[in-house]
């Protein structure tokens, strides 16, 4: 059954797919396709497809523990048919996404590489802000937190400077309940423990980039 669902709600990138591809790979009572690049053990994905029955979640998480144990629990739940996982690095998804299909995004706590040599590692950056922009609906939400600061400093500096995006909110550890539908990861919960704050930003995909 795991098994099963592992390869019947994976998603295929060898060929991109235009928006009717893409929309068949759901139910019809799908309305919206959402993406969480990141999604660990799949505790906010899961939440996210349980309160929102006319979405559709695409999932991009390179940890097999983590994709397995994320479809384990859409199977028990019997949220699997609204999902569809790539276990692999989303900048290779993006590739294959049509234009605009995107109504959301998020990367909650991307890995943090916190030395300054490692930092062209990070996987928030100017390109991943290229490469998202196109794929979400103008006006579409796209969360990031993390609990490194210079790393949400960066964020943000990155985020102001990208014509194609808005800073709408900005939250902290502690106004960061505002959201009710922005559930704690399993990352935040660890970051808590270890007493560490964090920063949340919501991103909006402006409806008329500018082009200067
Ligand atoms: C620190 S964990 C946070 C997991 C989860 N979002 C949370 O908040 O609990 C960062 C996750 O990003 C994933 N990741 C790293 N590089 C990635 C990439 N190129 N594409 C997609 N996910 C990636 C890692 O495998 C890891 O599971």
């Amino acid at each position: 059954m795991l098994a099963d669902a592992l390869q019947s709600r994976s998603i295929d990138v060898s060929a991109s797919l235009d928006a009717v591809a893409l929309k068949r790979l759901f139910p019809g009572s799908v309305r919206d396709i959402w993406l969480e690049i990141g999604f660990g053990g799949g505790e906010h994905l899961v939440w996210q497809v349980a309160n929102n029955p006319h979405v559709g979640v695409i999932g991009a998480e390179p940890y097999l523990n983590g994709v397995v144990a994320a479809m384990d629990a859409l199977v028990a739940r019997e949220l699997s048919e609204r999902v569809r996982l790539y276990a692999d690095d989303v900048l290779a998804l993006l590739q294959a996404l049509p234009p605009e299909s995107l109504a959301r995004a998020f990367m909650l706590f991307p890995d943090p590489w916190p030395k300054k040599r490692h930092r062209e590692r990070r996987l928030f950056s100017a390109h991943l802000l290229d490469e998202l922009a196109p794929l979400l609906r103008p006006g579409a939400e796209f969360r990031f937190a993390s609990d490194i600061d210079d790393y949400a400093e960066a964020a943000i500096e990155a985020a102001r400077a990208h014509p194609a995006f808005d800073i709408a909110q900005v939250f902290t550890t502690e106004n960061r309940d505002a959201l009710p539908d922005w559930p704690v990861t399993r990352y935040e919960q660890k970051a808590r423990r270890e007493g560490r704050g964090a920063t949340f930003l919501v991103l909006q995909r402006v409806i008329e980039p500018s082009r200067t």
